[in-house]
């Protein structure tokens, strides 16, 4: 811990110990908790050592699109103040962080590597692995070097390629000290926000260009995992997705029966299909028909994309009703921080989201702690346990309207009482038989939330963008606490919230009231 860093050190201690049998429900000794982040969100530092401009850098930079023109060119400092987040994580007992690497700092442009780009990571996961923190690394959370998607970015074959030269240069210095190595983070976002919403970097609006940058994506998981698997089978490999809960709004009505499996089928079997079994969803292609997917898949395409994987990532922040109308007052998508964008969804136009009523983070996410429970259950059942594929929930968090003290420390119950009810929906998933490893709250530090900027925290420390002064929020001190007496105790009841769904009658482009 460094000077830098403000906590309320008293209450890091485990209440109790060595007095009174800890209270709450027990958390199994090998279910691992820990936290996220990820590099453009964090690290700064744009061009130091050799790093080149990603698509985030280029589209921060765009006028328009993040709120109050935010970039990633500071963040948390992260890249010079690793060794102190390492303490900090350390003090609060933190068990795994999962971080990802900057693809342009280590193969500038796509291009050779970088030595000093290695060196950052190197030193990052030496001082995890000094702390008693087992490092989980993602190679891929959205940041493409622009180089590449100048050349036609996710779109193009190419960028399958360079993905791989780039996996096997993380892996020529670090794969003797990271035994978890995923490749992807979300490629529903990184495909569709990014390639057909246009919320997203780098920004394009087209179904076409969505569906081909998921096949490619896919495409550069399975070369990466048959790559790293041939240099080392002992490793744990595998990838994140973020998934959805799509129930239908009124499940006797056919129509919105067959709008929430375009949902399902474009969220999450686009993925989980041709992963797990080596086909696209029928049903799938049939929609997409007229947009050119069936043209970029080659031969033994679907055998790669299939290759065996030993842990699946699960990213769940709320599931959703969806309906066949549009709602007479909806939730914000808030992912694109208001810029007018389509649909993500190639091919579900009369697809809408309904709010239910339920209390909301400052996101306009739905809090629906069960909907994990009942996703990790068909995760396990259709796709991961035929498979012998174990699950960890690689993201949770909210975001809410912090207010911090003078000393900058946030009381916030709100966020407590979410990761207490998610971390006890993934406790009754194992209950009922699934083999869920590990929780990873989203995320340690308040950081750049992409389209939102600074303008959304998630994090479990306060960072003061202005002195970079890290605190440590009751959130972080509670999770210490579940940490260190291995027992979580219920949600705090009534929960704060900032908002219900349903309430608020929000702007209502066509990308905020489409699921
Ligand atoms: C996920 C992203 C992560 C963060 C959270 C809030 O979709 O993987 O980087 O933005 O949402």
């Amino acid at each position: 811990m460094t000077a830098q860093t403000q906590t309320h050190q008293s209450t890091l201690i485990a209440p109790g110990a060595g007095v009174a049998a800890p209270q709450g429900r027990p958390v199994p000794a090998e279910f691992v908790l820990g936290v996220a982040t990820a590099a453009y969100q964090i690290e700064g530092a744009r061009h130091e050592d050799g790093r080149s401009d990603s698509i985030w850098d280029t589209f921060s930079h765009t006028p328009g699109a993040v709120v109050d023109g935010d970039t990633g060119d500071v963040a948390c400092e992260h890249y010079h103040r690793y060794a102190a987040d390492v303490g900090l994580m350390k003090s609060l007992g933190i068990q795994s962080y999962r971080f990802s690497t900057s693809w342009g700092r280590i193969c500038p442009d796509g291009g050779p590597v970088n030595a000093k780009g290695l060196d950052f990571y190197e030193r990052l996961v030496d001082s995890l692995i000094d702390a008693g923190i087992a490092p989980w690394l993602t190679l891929y959370h959205w940041d493409l070097p622009q180089a590449l998607e100048d050349r036609g970015g996710w779109t193009s074959r190419e960028t399958v390629d360079r993905f791989v030269e780039y996996a096997g240069a993380v892996h020529d210095r670090l794969g003797d000290r990271v035994s978890t190595w995923t490749t992807l983070n979300e490629p529903f976002c990184a495909a569709f926000l990014g390639y057909t919403a246009g919320m997203h970097a780098p920004g394009r609006t087209s179904p076409a260009d969505g569906l081909a940058a998921a096949h490619h994506l896919m495409l550069a998981h399975g070369r990466a995992v048959q790559e790293l698997r041939a240099r080392d089978s002992a490793l744990e490999l595998g990838l994140t997705l973020n998934f959805t809960v799509a129930d239908p709004l009124d499940p006797s009505d056919l129509r919105d029966v067959d709008a929430a499996r375009r949902v399902d089928a474009q969220m999450n079997r686009v993925f989980l299909d041709p992963i797990f079994r080596g086909a696209y969803p029928a049903d799938l292609l049939e929609d997409v028909r007229h947009l050119g997917l069936e043209d970029r898949i080659m031969d033994g395409d679907l055998e790669v994309i299939s290759t065996p994987i030993d842990v699946l990532g699960v990213n769940y922040y709320n599931g959703e009703a969806i309906g066949h109308t549009r709602p007479a007052s909806a939730l914000a998508d808030n992912l694109n921080g208001g810029r007018l964008t389509r649909s993500p969804f190639p091919a579900a136009d009369e697809s809408f989201r309904h709010p239910r009523g339920l209390p909301v983070t400052a996101m306009d996410w739905e809090i629906q702690p069960e909907g994990l429970t009942r996703l990790l259950v068909r995760l396990h059942e259709d796709y991961t346990g035929p498979a012998g594929v174990t699950l960890h929930v690689t993201e949770n968090g909210a975001a809410f309207d912090d207010v911090a003290d003078e000393d900058g420390f946030v009381e916030d119950g709100d966020r407590t009482a979410y990761v207490r009810a998610h971390i006890g929906a993934i406790l009754d998933a194992v209950d009922a038989g699934v083999p869920v490893r590990g929780y990873f709250y989203w995320s340690l530090l308040d950081n750049f939330e992409w389209a939102w900027g600074y303008a959304k925290r998630f994090g479990i420390v306060r960072v003061d963008y202005d002195t970079q002064v890290r605190t440590p929020k009751a959130s972080a001190l509670d999770l210490a606490r579940t940490i260190a007496t291995r027992h979580l105790l219920p949600p705090v009841a009534p929960v704060p919230l900032v908002g219900t769904s349903g309430t608020d009658t929000l702007t209502e482009p066509v990308g905020d009231t489409q699921a």
